[in-house]
């Protein structure tokens, strides 16, 4: 367990690194199982979510090294299709494995992630989709034991586009045979990477990105060394950073096109964005306008991923902002610890009535999960006082060294590990 304490106050500048991208790097490392050559993977973050990932690798057999932001996953030596049940829990993504181990080894044996923090998080899809290409899957005592000996191409058609449901389906499909096509597929860019990522293998994978995503099933596959994208949540988060604080932040080698969504909410604000070619920077000099609708939905929408940094600006805006949660059931859990610093919201079912505030104050608050974790410490930079935030070790899921990413642009934010 950890706790971050940020002291409010001062105005975020400068310019601070993207890191890789976590929701990239997860599937393309359940990935790596696919070709039994040596993978190098560029631009690796380090993180918890991440770490976990490589330790189920190394339970199922492979040899996995860092140098420095470089991870090289070996699978040639992998043997074993049953995922651990605890590390497996503990990782959502772990369900991405289902796809790439069952397409290795032609079965494979999983315990079901079940619910989670922000919703319920059914794997219904993942499943349908499996059973498509012809895998036969049985759910007993909380395992999901599948075989898939002769996957074979198939039309999977989604009723809704699954991020992780589309990349474990692209998975289970390059080596089955024949063609699969995936309907009403998930476009977000952490797709396009997978499938960057596993043509650089030698598959053969088309569409990513739109909503029809095409797998030819082909023998083998081969190593590779291949590049993460930058985060883009990350990147939102810091330039969410500049607006609240009133300050003048540039999130370097970054995909500006990533973000879209977020910087027409941040010039709505008030803000001047700048868009490079892999760079960004948001300068805010007053206090943020609110921003009368937002909703989260699938790329390109707003993603529910900056839904929390989002409510904790829109929580100091000047004048009232209706934020519509669409994606996730239960993602509004950081509402109530930011009333605790002096915000004013009101919540009802899927949609949040934000009453903007002149000022937070600083409090002790509960990160209750990854996205919301970071939306305390936004709010904290920009309270007056100091702001503890408990069970940091959340929000170190999925940011990189954030206590020194931020003082690096001239914020406190200490971090103490308990
Ligand atoms: C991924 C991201 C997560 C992001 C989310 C939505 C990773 C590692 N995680 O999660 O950060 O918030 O996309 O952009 O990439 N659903 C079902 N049945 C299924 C699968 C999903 O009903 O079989 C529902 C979910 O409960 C949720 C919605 O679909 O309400 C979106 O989930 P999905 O797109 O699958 O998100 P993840 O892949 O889990």
């Amino acid at each position: 367990m950890s706790n971050v304490t940020v002291r409010g106050g001062a105005a975020l500048s400068g310019a601070v690194a993207a890191q890789g991208s976590k929701n990239a790097a997860l599937p393309i490392l359940a990935a790596t199982l696919l070709v039994k050559e040596p993978v190098r993977l560029r631009n690796c973050p380090r993180l918890r979510d991440v770490g976990n990932m490589l330790h189920i690798l190394e339970s199922l057999g492979c040899t996995v090294f860092r140098e420095g932001n470089d991870l090289i996953v070996d699978s040639g030596t992998a043997a074993n299709c049953v995922l651990p049940t605890a590390l497996s829990r503990e990782l959502r993504s772990s369900i991405f494995l289902l796809g790439s181990v069952l397409s290795r080894f032609s079965e494979a044996d999983a315990p079901y992630p079940g619910g989670c923090e922000i919703g319920n998080r059914p794997i219904d899809l993942h499943l349908a989709g499996l059973r498509k290409l012809n895998a036969e899957i049985v759910e007993r005592g909380g395992r999901i034991r599948c075989q898939g000996a002769n996957l074979s191409g198939a039309v999977v058609d989604f009723e809704y586009p699954s991020v992780g449901a589309t990349e474990n389906i692209m998975m289970a499909a390059v080596r089955a045979k024949g063609t699969t096509v995936i309907r009403n597929a998930a476009c977000e860019p952490e797709i396009v990477d997978l499938e960057g990522f596993l043509n650089a293998c030698g598959f053969r994978v088309s569409g990513a990105g739109t909503p029809t995503v095409t797998v030819e099933g082909v023998e083998e596959g081969h190593g590779t060394t291949y590049c993460i994208m930058p985060d883009r949540i990350v990147t939102g988060t810091y330039l969410i950073g500049a607006a609240i604080t009133r300050g003048d932040v540039t999130v370097t080698g970054t995909r500006p096109d990533t973000v879209d969504a977020l910087l027409s909410k941040l010039s709505a604000c008030g803000c001047d964005v700048t868009a490079a070619k892999d760079a960004v920077r948001v300068r805010a000099k007053r206090r943020p306008r609110c921003v009368e609708f937002t909703e989260t939905r699938p790329y390109p929408g707003f993603p529910t991923d900056l839904q929390p940094q989002l409510f904790s600006l829109l929580s100091v805006a000047e004048g009232t902002s209706v934020l519509v949660e669409n994606v996730f059931e239960n993602r509004f859990k950081h509402a109530q610890e930011l009333k605790k610093m002096g915000a004013e919201n009101r919540i009802l079912d899927r949609t949040a009535v934000i009453t903007g505030v002149a000022r937070l104050h600083g409090a002790t608050v509960t990160a209750h999960d990854l996205r919301g974790g970071a939306a305390l410490v936004l709010a904290g930079l920009c309270a007056e006082g100091d702001t503890v935030i408990e069970h940091a070790e959340r929000i170190e899921r999925g940011y990189e060294q954030i206590d020194l990413a931020i003082g690096a642009l001239g914020g406190a934010v200490a971090r103490k590990e308990l």
